[in-house]
């Protein structure tokens, strides 16, 4: 830690981080347009967004694994560990803060430090992002991208609108994922001093 400042989030991640969240978003754009316009009236033409779709996917794709690889060579893997024992408490102790605590000006139950900078509804929340729906969505998009690979039929319903389904369902959740995160990050001393970490890898202790 240097004059009150920590060193968070390496360059390797904040490049990842940044290309993630431009790929995301148009994903999830493309993607909805691809899902619900009207074909004669489309809020993105359709081939124009599967074709985006398919480039951002592509990058999305690289870009996660340049995140593993990240996380398994430098020590930040370590902050997507979960902790099973007493994680019930963890949860109730920080949901508590966001809810009465933070508004109260009350101490963070989880404040932040080199070894844990994630509070622990941060971690479980990041941890099933990138490890369970982020892993989901590759594979089954993947999948849309090469239906040669899915089967032709599951328990007779056509394997490729399962896929379909479950690839839709992971992005609905993963834009809610990307709502929730928005705003939890924006909680603390400033709105913007979270924002301001993810691009200059400092976290700033006021
Ligand atoms: C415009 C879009 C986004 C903004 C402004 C944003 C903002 C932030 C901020 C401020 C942080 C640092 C604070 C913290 O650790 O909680 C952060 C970290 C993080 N964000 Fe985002 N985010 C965006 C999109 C996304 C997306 C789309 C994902 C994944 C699907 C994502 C996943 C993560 C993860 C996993 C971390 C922790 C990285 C680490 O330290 O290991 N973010 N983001």
């Amino acid at each position: 830690m240097e004059n009150n400042k920590m060193y968070l989030y390496p360059t390797w991640l904040r490049i990842w981080h940044g290309i993630n969240a431009v790929c995301i978003i148009m994903l999830i754009v493309t993607g909805i347009s691809i899902q619900y316009s009207d074909l004669q009236y489309p809020f993105i033409p359709f081939g124009t967004a599967i074709t985006l779709h398919n480039i951002f996917g592509v990058i999305a794709v690289i870009s996660y694994v340049w995140f593993i690889i990240g996380n398994l060579i430098s020590k930040n893997g370590k902050q997507y560990r979960i902790q099973r024992k007493g994680l019930i408490n963890r949860l109730i102790k920080q949901t508590e803060f966001y809810v009465f605590g933070y508004f109260k000006d009350a101490p963070k139950p989880y404040p932040i430090s080199e070894q844990n900078k994630f509070n622990p509804l941060q971690r479980i929340s990041y941890a099933s992002a990138m490890y369970f729906l982020v892993p989901i969505s590759i594979i089954t998009g993947l999948s849309l991208l090469y239906p040669e690979m899915i089967v032709d039929d599951l328990f007779d319903i056509n394997g490729i609108q399962i896929t379909a389904i479950i690839h839709a369902s992971v992005g609905f959740f993963l834009s809610i994922f990307l709502v929730i995160h928005l705003y939890v990050s924006s909680v603390g001393k400033h709105p913007i001093k979270n924002y301001k970490s993810i691009v200059t890898g400092y976290h700033e202790r006021t």
